[in-house]
C-alpha cells in the first residue's frame, strides 16, 4: 500500500562520481531487477555506477536522498533513432526507402531502496528525468521492464502516462563448456566495422530504433566484430568484393550479426536458487568439461556474477537465412566460451522470423519484454511519421547493445 510522507525530504540531484559511487553500488546490490519471486536478478556494476551509459552519446544519472543516505536512482540517455520510414526519388528515379529519425530517450536502472518504496520516490526520479530530457529536445522516452514487473509497469503507465508500445523477447542461451559445431555448408565472414556500417546503414536503417550513430556503435571496442555467414563456395574471406559489390549481388542467402562484449561492462547474478539447483548446475558442468565430446547442454554457473555476449543487427534473407542465422549464434557462441561468458543473449520483435534460428533456452529468456513509451512534445519533427506511439510494429527491431 502506498506510504506517502510528506514530512520526509527527498532530494533529486545529479549523480556525483567521488561522493556517491560506493552509496550507489551498496544500493544497487540490495535492489533486485524486476519481480521478487524465488528467483532474482542482480547487476553487478564492477563499481561503476554509469558504466551502461558511458557508450551513449549523451546521458544523465540522478540519485534521490534522504538526509545522508542514497535511496533512490535513475540513469536516462538520449540518442537519434529510425522510427519509421518514407520514400525517397532519387535521380536514377528508383524509389528507395529512407529512413524518418527522431531524439529518443531512454530510462534504464531505475531503482528505490526496498525500505523507502512506495513513498512517491521512483515518480519523483522519474519526473525529474524527464525534465532533462525534454530540456535537451527529445520527442519521446521509452523504458523496457519485464511485463510481471507491476511495479515498474504501474509506475509509467499509470503515473507517468506511458503506453504500451513493443514486446520483444530476450533470447538466452548457456554457453557451454564445449564448442558448438558450425556447419560446414556455412562461410563465415568477418567485416571490418567500416564494411558494417556500409552493410547496415543500406540494409536496416529503417529499421525501428535503428541508431543513426550507428557507426560509433560498430568502432566501439565493445563490439568484438560483425559476421557475415554466406553459402559456402559463394564468397570467402579471400574474394570479399566489399559491401556494396556484395549488396549489388548477394547469394541466394546469406545473414549478419554483430557482437557486444557486456562482459566488460557489467555482470548478472541469480540469487534464491535452491541448494540442489546449484548442485545441478555445476554437476552438469564439470561432465561437460571433463567429456566435451559428448556436447552436453551444461547449466552454466549463473548464481555468482557473470558476464554475457550480446548480440545485436541481426539480419539477412534468403531461403536459407535460417540455417545462416544458426550457423552465426554457433559462431558467436564459440566466442563467448573464449571469452568466458555465462549465457549468450540477443532481442528480437515478437514476430522476427529469423528467431527461428536463434538457440535458446526458454527458462532463461523472457518472452515478452514489455516496452513503454510516451510521447514529450506537442510538435513532431519535420518529416515526421506521425505520433510514433501510435505506429504499427515492424517485422523487426533493432536492438541497441548500449541499452541493454
Ligand atoms: C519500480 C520501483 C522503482 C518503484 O519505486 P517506488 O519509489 O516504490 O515507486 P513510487 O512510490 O513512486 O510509486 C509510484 C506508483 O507506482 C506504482 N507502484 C509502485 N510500486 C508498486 C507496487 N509494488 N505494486 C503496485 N504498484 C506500484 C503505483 O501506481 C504507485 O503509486 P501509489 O503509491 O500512489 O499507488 C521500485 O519498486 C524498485 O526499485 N523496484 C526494483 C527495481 C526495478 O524493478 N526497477 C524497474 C526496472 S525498469
Amino acid at each position: 500500500m502506498p506510504n506517502h510522507n510528506e514530512s520526509i525530504s527527498v532530494v533529486v540531484r545529479e549523480f556525483h562520481v567521488n561522493k556517491d559511487t560506493e552509496r550507489v553500488v551498496t544500493l544497487e546490490n540490495t535492489c533486485e531487477v524486476g519481480p521478487t519471486n524465488k528467483l532474482s536478478l542482480y547487476t553487478d556494476m564492477l563499481g561503476d555506477p554509469i558504466c551502461r551509459l558511458r557508450n551513449s552519446p549523451s546521458f544523465l544519472m540522478l540519485v534521490a536522498e534522504i538526509g545522508e543516505e542514497i535511496v533512490g536512482m535513475i540513469r536516462g540517455c538520449i540518442k537519434t533513432v529510425a522510427c519509421g520510414k518514407s520514400l525517397s526519388r532519387s535521380k536514377a528515379a528508383l524509389t528507395k526507402q529512407i529512413p524518418l529519425y527522431t531524439k529518443l530517450a531512454y530510462i534504464l536502472g531505475l531503482r528505490v531502496s526496498p525500505n523507502q518504496r512506495r513513498m512517491g520516490i521512483g515518480l519523483k526520479l522519474v519526473k525529474k528525468m524527464e525534465a532533462w530530457f525534454k530540456d535537451n529536445g527529445a520527442e519521446y522516452s521509452y523504458m523496457a521492464t519485464e511485463s510481471e514487473n507491476l511495479a515498474s509497469v504501474k509506475l509509467f503507465t499509470e503515473k507517468c502516462g506511458y503506453l504500451k508500445f513493443r514486446t520483444p523477447s530476450i533470447l538466452v542461451n548457456p554457453v557451454y563448456a564445449h564448442r558448438t559445431k558450425v556447419s560446414r555448408n556455412v562461410t563465415i565472414i568477418p567485416l571490418t566495422p567500416s564494411d558494417a556500417v556500409i552493410l547496415y546503414r543500406n540494409r536496416f536503417s529503417t529499421i525501428e530504433f535503428f541508431p543513426r550513430d550507428i557507426d560509433s556503435v560498430l568502432n566501439n571496442k565493445l563490439s568484438l566484430g560483425t559476421f557475415l555467414a554466406v553459402p559456402c563456395g559463394s564468397y570467402s574471406v579471400e574474394n570479399w568484393p566489399g559491401p556494396v559489390r556484395f549488396l549489388l549481388g548477394p547469394p541466394c542467402s546469406w545473414a549478419v550479426l554483430s557482437v557486444w562484449n557486456s562482459k566488460e561492462v557489467f555482470k548478472l547474478e541469480v540469487r534464491g536458487a535452491s541448494r540442489v539447483k546449484r548442485a545441478f548446475a555445476k554437476t552438469t558442468r564439470v561432465l561437460d568439461r571433463a567429456f566435451p565430446w559428448l556436447k552436453m547442454p551444461s547449466v552454466p554457473d549463473l548464481f555468482r556474477p557473470f558476464g554475457f555476449h550480446f548480440l545485436y543487427g541481426l539480419g539477412g534473407e534468403g531461403p536459407k537465412v535460417v540455417k545462416m542465422v544458426r550457423a552465426l549464434c554457433g559462431f558467436a557462441h564459440n566466442i563467448a566460451m573464449e571469452y568466458g561468458c555465462g549465457v549468450v543473449a540477443t532481442e528480437v520483435a515478437s514476430c522476427e522470423p529469423l528467431r527461428l534460428g536463434i538457440p535458446h533456452w526458454k527458462m532463461l529468456s523472457c518472452a515478452e519484454d514489455l516496452w513503454c513509451i510516451k510521447r514529450l512534445v506537442e510538435d513532431y519533427s519535420n518529416d515526421s511519421v506521425g505520433d510514433w506511439t501510435k505506429s504499427v510494429p515492424g517485422i523487426s527491431i533493432f536492438v541497441d547493445p548500449r541499452d541493454v
